[in-house]
């Protein structure tokens, strides 16, 4: 039978599946993934622990380690996929917020790839994907997904955020901090204790040894959505420089209160500014994205509120939970069946709000 050639390439676009690269590179973490029609084929993260020893991610160090790893870490998540070449559909990259020299890592290799193999070239605001991080499905019949609205607490070493998500593309964030985000609150404080980098991780673990109400640190009281960590920060140190004037061990002998309290403090202050905005919005369902949503206090004191409140929580795998390209393959998704394509002369943006 000849093939009805003009009918096949009119509407191939619905009968074919849609498989997206996803390459992620804003930070210090060297991601690739594959999503195939919204499932998770592959997602292969190379972490860099070069700035373990300087308490904090080195820019020029960050991006050339990029460079070292963005090949292996691709033809990793291809081969894990168990893709050809000639079954990705384009590719989709973090365009921003981040460091500009990482960025540009992922944002060069992605032109490049999408040139030689003539691919429509998709670009990923990060934080966008972060949320969508939630929409990515483990098998073709995962249906535990958010519906629209809902709200997202996005919280990471670089943002603390309420953002109300009406559809894929449609975001408005609500409430940002006004100094530092939740990670860093986590990571400077650990800092005054002399944890490694970043603290967030080992404060959890050793706040589950500690008396969450030990010690009481201040807490902002500002208007309307907005955050701010700063006063929390000051606190904990001038507690900590008044402590150790009279006991030099003060911070070893009450590391399990200090951290346990401190994470109860935090998570204080991102839920109350949370269950305002469910309250005024009337909205019943609410996800959490971004590195600190790891936190298990946090996911908890969430699950508990939802089950108080009658309220759907959607919490992400521990591994969506740091960057990585699954959330940017997941949101190239969404582009591509939008047709929301860019150009060979797109350039990276170190500072980018959600739209
Ligand atoms: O999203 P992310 O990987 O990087 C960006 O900021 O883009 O977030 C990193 C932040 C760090 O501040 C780290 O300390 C924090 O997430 N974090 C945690 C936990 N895991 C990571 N904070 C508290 N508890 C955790 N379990």
């Amino acid at each position: 039978m000849p093939k009805n050639i003009l009918f096949e390439d009119t509407y191939s676009h619905i009968f074919m599946s849609v498989t997206i690269l996803g390459i992620e590179s804003s930070c210090d973490d060297t991601s690739a993934a594959i999503i195939r029609d919204g499932v998770i084929l592959s997602n292969v993260i190379s972490s860099q622990k070069v700035h373990e020893q300087y308490g904090g991610v080195v820019p020029e160090l960050a991006s050339r380690a990029h460079q070292q790893n963005i090949i292996p870490t691709i033809d990793a998540a291809i081969k894990n996929a168990g893709i050809g070449l000639d079954e990705i559909s384009a590719v989709a990259f973090t365009r921003g917020p981040g460091l500009l020299g990482s960025l540009l890592v992922g944002t060069s290799f992605a032109k490049g790839f999408a040139l030689a193999r003539k691919l429509p070239l998709i670009e990923v605001n990060h934080l966008q994907g972060h949320v969508l991080a939630l929409f990515v499905k483990q098998s073709p019949d995962d249906n535990n997904q958010p519906e629209f609205p809902f709200i997202c607490l996005l919280v990471s070493g670089g943002n603390s955020q309420l953002v109300v998500v009406r559809s894929p593309l449609d975001m408005e964030v609500v409430g940002t901090t006004i100094d530092d985000a939740a990670g860093e609150a986590f990571d400077k404080c650990g800092k005054v204790m002399e944890l490694p980098y970043p603290s967030g991780p080992i404060i959890d673990k050793l706040a589950k040894e500690g008396n969450p109400k030990a010690i009481s640190f201040s807490k902002p009281s500002i208007e309307g959505y907005n955050y701010s960590f700063s006063g929390l920060k000051t606190s904990f140190l001038y507690h900590i420089r008044d402590e150790i004037k009279t006991n030099p061990n003060y911070v070893k002998e009450n590391l399990p209160d200090l951290c346990a309290s401190l994470q109860n403090t935090i998570i204080e202050i991102l839920l109350n500014k949370l269950k305002k905005l469910v309250k005024a919005t009337g909205i019943k369902q609410v996800g959490v994205a971004g590195g600190v949503s790891a936190n298990s206090g946090l996911r908890q004191a969430l699950l508990d509120y939802g089950e108080r409140e009658g309220l759907k929580i959607f919490i992400p795998k521990i591994s969506f939970t740091t960057d990585n390209a699954a959330m940017i393959a997941i949101t190239g998704y969404y582009k591509y069946q939008a047709g929301l394509f860019t150009t060979q002369d797109v350039a990276p943006l170190a500072r980018m709000d959600i739209r």
